[in-house]
């Protein structure tokens, strides 16, 4: 379930999985078309999405994005016996509300940045004489990115606060700024057993050199060598295990992938927050990675047997997808645009994964912001770089940008 180029990268490997018989894919794009059925389902629409589970014989249901999981489509699909890959509502909480999992991380001692809830402007303003003149301001609820700001003086974090309480109340947490490289982790749970699924570095900011406004994700590469074994090693045993206990003891068990946003501080790894699904290019670079059968390990996850299938493997190789968007993204995005070149971007081993396209009088055109993710492996960053450019030079999409220094942190510092 999803339309965007996290989802056809899950479709794209589900495609490949031997154990699979029928992709059914909702509401899907013309990538993910490729490789599964379409479904035509308003996916918001619990009931119907529930009926068309049953009436298909639906095995297993994977769910792309957060926003149906903080909506229980989870628990409703389960409660007719299906297994689903993703958490329950309950569970969702975790990427839900930023407050739910900071007084979960105080409750369990997992290290994240100090913090206050507040629920009013004065309430936000009192707590800023704690943290001197750094600190960081995150609205409570899903926000696709654009909740948080980091404010470096007194005056930028009080204008954040002014904007956060423009229109009323709102829940908020104030936090200290923690400093370090940041890093993605991926684990599966199945309630009980978890197993690391790789890591990744995104690249969050529109424009080079990480300025301009936070997207979705620009780009990303897996793995993040910034992560060692030995840090991913702590991050498991301080951070993730103690949060997939507490709530299966809660009787609210994850099940699905947990991605732990990192921040590896002097004092260790610290977390910065967590998300309920597969990132978004993140996604795109660990199933370009991954070499087994992803509809039976999803399977497994799903029905509480992660502990009895083999640990998941992934190829040596480095992965490396550049967003390519659409005009003026993160703003309003300019859509319609033609694309063509898919194939002569493909002819040597890259993936073009879509996200925000379009089918228009059998023309591929955009039609969202994040439009492309192509996508490519190499024996090191460098390599991966060079073969994912020289794939984003063959695509034609006169109305679209990118980033040109995807993974150049990676090769300056590694
Ligand atoms: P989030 O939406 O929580 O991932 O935050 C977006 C970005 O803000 C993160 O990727 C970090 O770069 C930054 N950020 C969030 N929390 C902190 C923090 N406590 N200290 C420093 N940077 C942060
Ligand atoms: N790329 C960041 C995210 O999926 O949240």
């Amino acid at each position: 379930m999803g339309s965007g180029g996290r989802e056809h990268a899950l479709a794209w490997k589900l495609a490949q999985s031997p154990t699979l018989d029928t992709l059914f894919a909702a509401p899907g794009n013309p990538g993910i078309a490729e490789h599964a059925t379409i479904a035509e389902l308003d996916v918001t629409d619990h009931r119907a999405v529930v009926d068309f589970v049953r009436r298909h014989r639906v095995g297993l249901v994977v769910i792309g994005p957060e926003a149906p999981l903080v909506d229980g489509l989870a628990d409703n699909i389960r409660s007719i016996g299906v297994p689903v890959f993703g958490p329950g509502r309950e569970a969702a909480k975790l990427e839900g509300s930023k407050g739910f999992t900071k007084d979960l991380c105080a409750r369990m001692g997992i290290p994240t940045a100090r913090y206050f809830r507040v629920t009013s402007k004065d309430g936000a303003l009192a707590c800023l004489d704690d943290f001197g003149e750094a600190c960081v301001i995150k609205a409570d609820g899903l926000a696709a990115g654009k909740g948080v700001v980091v404010a470096t003086t007194r005056a930028e974090a009080e204008a954040a606060i002014a904007d956060l309480y423009a229109h009323g109340p709102v829940e908020a947490v104030i936090e200290e700024m923690l400093e370090g490289p940041e890093a993605s982790l991926f684990v599966l749970s199945d309630g009980t057993t978890t197993a690391a699924f790789g890591s990744a570095q995104d690249h969050k900011r529109v424009g080079d050199g990480d300025t301009g406004p936070n997207t979705g994700g620009m780009g990303a590469y897996s793995p993040a060598a910034v992560l060692t074994p030995e840090l991913e090693e702590r991050a498991l045993g301080e951070i993730v295990r103690p949060t997939i206990d507490c709530l299966a003891a809660s009787g609210t068990p994850y099940v699905g992938v947990l991605y732990a946003g990192l921040m590896l501080t002097a004092d260790g790894p610290k977390l910065i927050e967590y998300n309920v699904r597969f990132g978004d290019p993140e996604c795109q670079v660990l199933m370009m990675r991954y070499t087994g059968d992803l509809a039976a390990l999803l399977l497994a996850v799903s029905e509480g047997r992660l502990a009895d299938v083999p640990a998941p493997e992934f190829s040596d190789d480095v992965a490396l997808t550049v967003v390519m968007a659409a005009e003026n993204y993160p703003g309003t995005p300019r859509t319609g645009g033609t694309i063509a070149g898919i194939d002569a971007a493909q002819a040597e081993g890259a993936v073009v994964f879509q996200a925000g396209t379009a089918l228009k009088d059998g023309q591929l055109v955009s039609a969202g912001g994040r439009v492309l993710a192509v996508t490519a492996t190499g024996t090191d960053v460098p390599a991966a770089q060079r073969a994912a450019y020289a794939a984003v030079e063959k695509v034609d999409f006169p109305t679209g940008f990118f980033r040109r220094d995807i993974g150049a942190k990676a090769v300056i510092d590694g």
